[in-house]
């Protein structure tokens, strides 16, 4: 054992292809899955792009625009992360339509206008440890122990949050008002992550987390702009970040330019956390 000489090193283009591999991206028919996409089949991967079946419309217009744009096929399935049956069902349908999966892009997230313990509904504190914590867990351990019975490693990339490590500051007319649900699903995705990556390490399937922070995307559909511009606030960049600044981070992680990290979180947050 020796360290390498420079004319030993792999080059970085080649370390981050994806060149026939088959990248699985949930909630892909939103804003971070979409662009993320973009950028793992920009490097070669094939995409399945998995979404509830009310976002058809939308999954179809993203896979012409990556297939037209990239060269790369791009298929979508329909279902639910929370719902086992219909997790197995995306994963059978790779299988027949790819072959195998490599890369999964766990990304799928709800989140609420009024996300507080004063008055959060425990139907809708339900909902959110459902799609948001189970079916992270859900799309992980069915892609893990796919990616293990065919004999080959992979990434695995799970969305947690900047909310996952802090709570969002909200301004002083809304201090009881700071999200609960959001946050504490976000943190079990951080840990869950951890375990993932411990647990199938011995098999060469690596397991991180992303932590974005305010990334203007579908999620902010519903909410109200003023009161999200007033957030920019408490942001060092004073900015939303676009959709192109997440890209780097979940390719980078998908691809052989992390081979040594895994259990990692990752914050994009504009300095959000600093503070
Ligand atoms: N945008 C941000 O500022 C931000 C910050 C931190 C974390 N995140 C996380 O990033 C992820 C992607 O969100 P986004 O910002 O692209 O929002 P988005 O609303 O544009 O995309 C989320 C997608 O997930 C899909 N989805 C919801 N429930 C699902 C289910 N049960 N099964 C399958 N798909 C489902 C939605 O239909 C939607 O297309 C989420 O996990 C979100 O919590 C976003």
């Amino acid at each position: 054992m020796r360290p390498l000489k420079i004319h030993e090193l792999k080059s970085v283009y080649e370390m981050m292809s994806l060149k026939g591999k088959v990248a699985l991206v949930t909630g892909g028919a939103g804003g971070i899955g979409r662009s993320c996409a973009a950028g793992l089949a920009e490097v070669g991967a094939n995409i399945v792009l998995m979404d509830i079946p009310q976002k058809e419309n939308l999954l179809k217009e993203n896979c012409k625009a990556i297939s037209d744009r990239y060269g790369t096929k791009a298929i979508y399935v329909m279902g639910d992360v929370s719902d086992e049956a219909s997790v197995k069902n995306a994963y059978d349908e790779i299988v027949k339509e790819l072959g195998t999966v490599d890369v999964i892009f766990s990304n799928a997230g709800i989140a609420y206008n009024e996300d507080n313990p004063h008055t959060l509904s425990l139907e809708d504190w339900q909902k959110m440890v459902d799609i948001n914590l189970t079916g992270v867990f859900l799309v992980d351990r069915i892609g893990a122990n796919l990616m293990k019975s065919h004999g080959h490693g992979g990434s695995i990339i799970n969305t947690a949050s900047m909310s996952g490590h802090i709570i969002n500051r909200m301004p002083r007319d809304k201090m009881d008002k700071h999200m609960v649900a959001y946050a504490a699903t976000k943190a079990g995705v951080v840990h869950l992550t951890k375990s993932i990556a411990i647990n199938y390490v011995d098999y060469n399937i690596r397991c991180n987390s992303i932590s974005p922070g305010l990334i203007l995307s579908g999620l902010h559909d519903h909410m109200d702009m003023s009161e999200l511009e007033k957030l920019c606030e408490h942001v060092p960049m004073k900015r939303f970040a676009t959709l192109n600044e997440i890209i780097g981070i979940v390719v980078y992680l998908a691809t052989d330019l992390s081979s040594y990290v895994t259990g990692s979180d990752f914050i994009i947050d504009g300095g959000f956390t600093i503070w």
